[in-house]
């Protein structure tokens, strides 16, 4: 297929040497009526953890499995909860959109749930009062009786929200930034023995900044326990050099063979890890060193400090390299 445009452009929906990792998390989402279960997606910034799950994600809302995300933030707002609260937030908007009789139903398995304490939980997840009406207000008590109260009332919502033939899919992006009370009700859920058909996916980046996060000695500790069985580990990797190879066939409609030299001297710059190459790929097409030239791209690495990576220079016209 020929591009309509000369800026460089990468394929939007497609994710290279990632088969395997898809797989292993769709797999483990469609179990059905078993123990929850919880993915914990790992690797360097940029390796693909957020768009593998989001991926893996719209696979699941096409085969109607319910999947809601929501984000850690490091520099937005510090509220509590606030990646749980957008989640949970998309989930109720999903529900709204139902017709009558499954959003009476959803209602119905809700409001007989949280019962008097709605309130607690619609404080977090303020969209939850479209379904719940206003509710009065939950007498306070002690901090401490108040935080269990809430961890308590947020697993009978998740266990309302699971049924045994069809799971419950929850991912939680950049871990890493989790606030201590989001962490306090994940390690409530995630050491509840009888929350069922539930997946929880977490990613985190674990670089030498994050190695020792909470989230992650959250699974080392379940491990441990009696939980072992309900983790999977994906540490993601660098693109290995064929797949960055497939990835630059790919971006300049050619070849694997054509962009051999390119693939070399791209994991040689950017380690195979996928935001950089893409930055990197960016870089040369700004500096017009990467430049379109008819139907296909040319590169000169004369012009480059790059020069010095490869034999002589090399210079792709119109699908053919020229050494
Ligand atoms: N396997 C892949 N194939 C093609 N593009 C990819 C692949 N993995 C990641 N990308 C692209 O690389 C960029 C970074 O990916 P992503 O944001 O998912 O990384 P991340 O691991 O979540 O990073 P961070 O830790 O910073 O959140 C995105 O533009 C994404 O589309
Ligand atoms: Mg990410």
């Amino acid at each position: 297929m020929t591009p309509i445009t000369d800026r460089l452009v990468f394929p939007a929906t497609e994710l290279f040497g990632r088969v395997e990792q898809q797989k292993t998390v769709l797999e483990k989402c469609h179990k059905r009526g078993i123990a929850k279960q919880i993915v914990h997606v790992t690797g360097l910034s940029g390796t693909g953890k957020t768009v593998l799950i989001k991926k893996v994600g719209e696979e699941l809302l096409r085969k109607g499995i319910l999947f809601i995300e929501g984000k850690f933030d490091q520099t937005g707002s510090r509220a509590p909860y606030s990646a749980v609260a957008a989640a949970f937030n998309e989930f109720i908007t999903w529900v709204l959109s139902r017709d009558r009789t499954e959003f009476e139903q959803w209602k119905h398995r809700i409001v007989s749930a949280l019962k008097e304490e709605a309130e607690l939980l619609i404080d977090v997840i303020p969209d939850l009062i479209h379904i719940t009406g206003p509710r009065p207000p939950v007498s306070p008590t002690s901090p401490m009786a108040e935080k269990n109260r809430f961890e308590y009332l947020f697993k009978r919502f998740i266990q309302a929200l699971t049924l045994p033939e069809n799971p419950f899919v929850l991912f939680l992006d950049d871990l890493q930034w989790a606030d201590s009370s989001s962490m306090d009700l994940l390690r409530a859920i995630c050491l509840d023995p009888k929350l069922n058909s539930f997946v929880i996916i977490g990613s985190c980046r674990n670089n030498d900044r994050y190695a020792d996060n909470p989230w992650i000695l959250l699974i080392d500790e379940l491990e441990k326990k009696d939980h072992k069985g309900e983790i999977t580990r994906i540490d993601l990797q660098p693109l290995a050099q064929h797949d960055v190879g497939e990835m630059l066939a790919r971006i300049f409609h050619c070849d694997h063979d054509e962009v051999v030299p390119l693939t070399e001297l791209v994991v040689n710059k950017t380690g195979g890890i996928p935001m950089l190459i893409k930055e990197f790929l960016l870089s040369l097409e700004t500096k017009k060193i990467l430049k379109k030239n008819g139907t296909g791209w040319t590169w000169d690495v004369r012009k480059t400090r790059y020069r010095s990576l490869l034999p002589g220079y090399a210079v792709w016209t119109a699908g053919s390299w020229i050494f």
